[in-house]
């Protein structure tokens, strides 16, 4: 029996019989000639199959063929450059593992809600299945830069008993007859390593109960979260640019192939270069009270369409998806909005000494409108201050008693941000919706599959 390969190792086999174990992506056949495409999960090849050399049991099994028929191939390795993959097997034999009848996804046009119903088979297309490759390479570039730079992984508890995001989008869940809450973030229990390890990180799934129904929102995401202890707002930023810069030009260079798929502009990724601007919020309003003007008066309907939705919450607060859209499609790079007003952000941020009322805090906006992929700031390291602002923020103080212990015993400034995992993979894939950026996407409307 021939030794199996795999599809993207076919190159240190040519000339070798070999066994390909895979499924059928693609068939069609003539008088004489079997093509079938095989998939195995590392990559497409063709097998061709000359029927009056083949054994009738063989013949037989190729005419059963059907798209996504488990299938078993042996054959020569033969490199062709005009195929894909670059290489194509001279069946000898072929062999059916299970059938596979009327599957449902055929190489058609489907629409988005049919696809999203049959995610659990969507998955093995083309697009899909190098949008999870890119997503696994950003994971591993994110772990990689933070294990190269002194950081340790440490778990945050996703069964929390506190909020740590605001107490809007909690999803409650009942724990043994206490309310325990689906995290929303890893990061007070990182300010609890940091103090412990100094420079920590955990990457892990958390939970928000958003009713709003956007491109950018899941109820469920991944985000990666570095906290370190004497660590200021500005060197908060320096990591995460350099950060950035690395996730990007590492995945750049190893997944050409998936993101030539997806039909990425691979030259607005190579422009992923330190320094990225910094503005602060209030110049970032000041930009776009200019650009809501500019774009009223633009030719281009769609900005026109664009400036209708900005700046639409009104002066000192919170920037819209329709100002991170229009931040992001001016610059080609990152952009760091630092300094937002305390009031719109989270209790935690220590508010700046210099510019009373603003929290020493930095959004970054990902270019071309993917909107806000990374949310960060200095940590409010007094424990008087940190107490008034959990009591005002409605937050209850005994729920918070440990996190205020971390102020009471040997209190430093500390520093971090989280990067969401599903935004990113949206940026660097070029893709408009989350949805498709994480296998088995949670959405208001989605649970299933
Ligand atoms: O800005 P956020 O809410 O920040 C935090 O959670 C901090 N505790 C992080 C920290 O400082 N350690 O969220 C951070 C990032 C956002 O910039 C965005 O990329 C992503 O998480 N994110 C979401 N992604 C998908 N769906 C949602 N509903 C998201 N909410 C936030
Ligand atoms: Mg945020």
């Amino acid at each position: 029996m021939p030794k199996h390969v795999y599809i993207e190792d076919l190159k240190n086999h040519v000339g070798e019989e070999v066994m390909l174990c895979g499924w059928c992506y693609n068939k069609r056949s003539s008088k004489k000639l079997h093509f079938i495409i095989v998939r195995d999960g590392s990559g497409l090849c063709q097998s061709v199959g000359f029927i009056p050399s083949l054994s009738e049991e063989v013949a037989k099994s190729c005419e059963a063929v059907e798209q996504e028929t488990a299938i078993k191939v042996t054959g020569k390795v033969k490199k062709d450059d005009r195929q894909v993959g670059g290489y194509e097997l001279e069946m000898t034999s072929l062999e059916i593992v299970a059938e596979s009848k009327d599957y449902p996804i055929s190489p058609k046009e489907h629409g988005v809600a049919f696809l999203m119903e049959n995610r659990h088979l969507w998955l093995r297309s083309k697009k899909q299945h190098a949008i999870i490759r890119v997503r696994h390479n950003i994971v591993k570039a994110i772990r990689e830069f933070f294990d190269n730079h002194g950081f340790i992984n440490v778990d945050a508890p996703i069964l929390t008993g506190n909020a740590a995001e605001g107490t809007t989008t909690l999803f409650e869940t009942d724990y043994f007859d206490q309310k325990a809450y689906l995290s929303q973030s890893g990061q007070l229990y990182m300010e609890a390593a940091a103090m412990a390890h100094g420079r920590v990180y955990c990457l892990g799934p958390t939970f928000r109960a958003e009713k709003s129904k956007t491109r950018r929102h899941l109820t469920e995401f991944w985000m990666v979260e570095p906290e370190v202890a004497y660590m200021e707002l500005a060197e908060d930023m320096d990591l995460a640019e350099e950060f950035l810069e690395y996730v990007v030009q590492t995945v750049l260079a190893r997944c050409e192939n998936e993101l030539t798929v997806l039909e990425r502009d691979l030259d607005k990724l190579r422009k992923i270069k330190r320094p990225f601007p910094r503005i602060s919020y209030d110049e970032a309003v000041e930009f776009l009270t200019q650009k809501k003007a500019e774009f009223a008066a633009s030719d281009d309907e769609e900005l026109r369409k664009l400036s209708e939705d900005m700046l639409k919450n009104g002066p000192g607060d919170d920037l819209g998806a329709a100002d991170e859209t229009a931040i992001g499609i001016t610059y080609d790079k990152p952009v760091l909005i630092h300094r937002y007003p305390a009031k719109i952000k989270a209790f935690y941020m220590k508010e700046d000494p210099e510019n009373p009322g603003k929290a020493l805090c930095v959004d970054v906006i990902a270019p071309e409108g993917y909107g806000e992929i990374i949310g960060g700031s200095e940590r409010e390291a007094s424990i008087e201050v940190l107490e008034a602002k959990v009591k005002e923020h409605g937050l209850s103080m005994d729920a918070f008693k440990w996190y205020l212990d971390l102020r009471r015993y040997g209190s430093v400034p500390h520093a971090g941000f989280g990067l969401g995992i599903e935004r990113t993979v949206a940026w660097l894939c070029g893709l408009h919706h989350v949805r498709e950026t994480i296998p088995f996407p949670r959405m208001m409307d989605k649970i299933w599959p």
